[in-house]
């Protein structure tokens, strides 16, 4: 059972088939411009890239984003978007959900309202469901991971009780988040990183901050 699947609609994966329109490889780009080499950007263009953080809730992505964004190197100008406040705020919310007790996704005109902070690159998003973003959205995914026993505290802290909190508990222990990530993206973008106390999310935040910088390494925009 994933948590809230009332969210998350279909299982289609947007974007597929739009792929070549958008994948614009270093190679391509540098036959593009003559042999000299350009901003590989990724595979689409970007400056800095885009990361997913995902995870059942309460495995403590808002925490790991707030954080992250707090200690971002300045030059990767940094977005975090909480799909969930983002879609209230922009008006992406559908239908409530008595079984789920949270709201339905208008995915398709919350997609739309994602490709422009998407294309400028630096976004962070936060979101417990994975499968219903175009892959080319994402460099990286990361899948933050709790213990059960202190999921289900974290959990009956916010209030969760009776259907809600078994149906998170159950996802965190079928691994269900993870497996989605897994296969709705490249296998090599996906990180698990555990998430069951301070320490270890100051080293997920020393992590994802390395990765950045390796990021922009292997996507570096010199001109030679
Ligand atoms: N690594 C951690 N160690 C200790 N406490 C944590 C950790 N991560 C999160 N918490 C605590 O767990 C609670 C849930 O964290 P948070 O709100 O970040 O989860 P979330 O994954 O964003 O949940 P949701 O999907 O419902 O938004 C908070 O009280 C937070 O302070
Ligand atoms: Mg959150």
């Amino acid at each position: 059972m994933s948590p809230a699947r009332s969210t998350k609609g279909g299982v289609k994966k947007r974007g597929q088939g739009e792929e070549e329109q958008h994948d614009v490889t270093g190679v391509e780009a540098k036959e593009a411009s003559g042999g000299k080499r350009v901003c590989r950007g990724g595979a689409h263009g970007r400056e800095s890239p885009n990361i997913l953080v995902t995870g059942t809730p309460g495995t403590g992505k808002s925490l790991l984003c707030s954080r992250l964004l707090e200690r971002q190197d300045e030059s990767f100008k940094l977005r975090w978007i909480n799909v969930g406040e983002f879609a209230r705020e922009r008006g992406h919310l559908g239908q409530w959900d008595p079984d789920f007790e949270c709201h339905e996704l208008e995915e398709d005109s919350l997609l739309d309202d994602l490709e422009e902070p998407a294309a400028a690159g630096g976004l962070v998003v936060d979101h417990h469901v994975t499968d219903f973003f175009p892959e080319r959205f994402f460099d990286a995914v990361f899948v933050l991971r709790a213990e059960s026993e202190r999921l289900y505290d974290r959990l009956k802290e916010r209030g969760y009780a009776g259907k809600k909190l078994e149906n998170n508990m159950q996802c965190e222990i079928f691994q269900t988040v993870l497996d989605e990530a897994r296969e709705s993206y490249r296998e090599e973008i996906v990180h698990e990183l555990r998430s069951d106390n301070l320490e270890e999310l100051e080293q997920n935040v020393s992590r994802i901050r390395t990765w950045m910088r390796q990021w922009r390494i292997d996507n570096s925009c010199q001109q030679k």
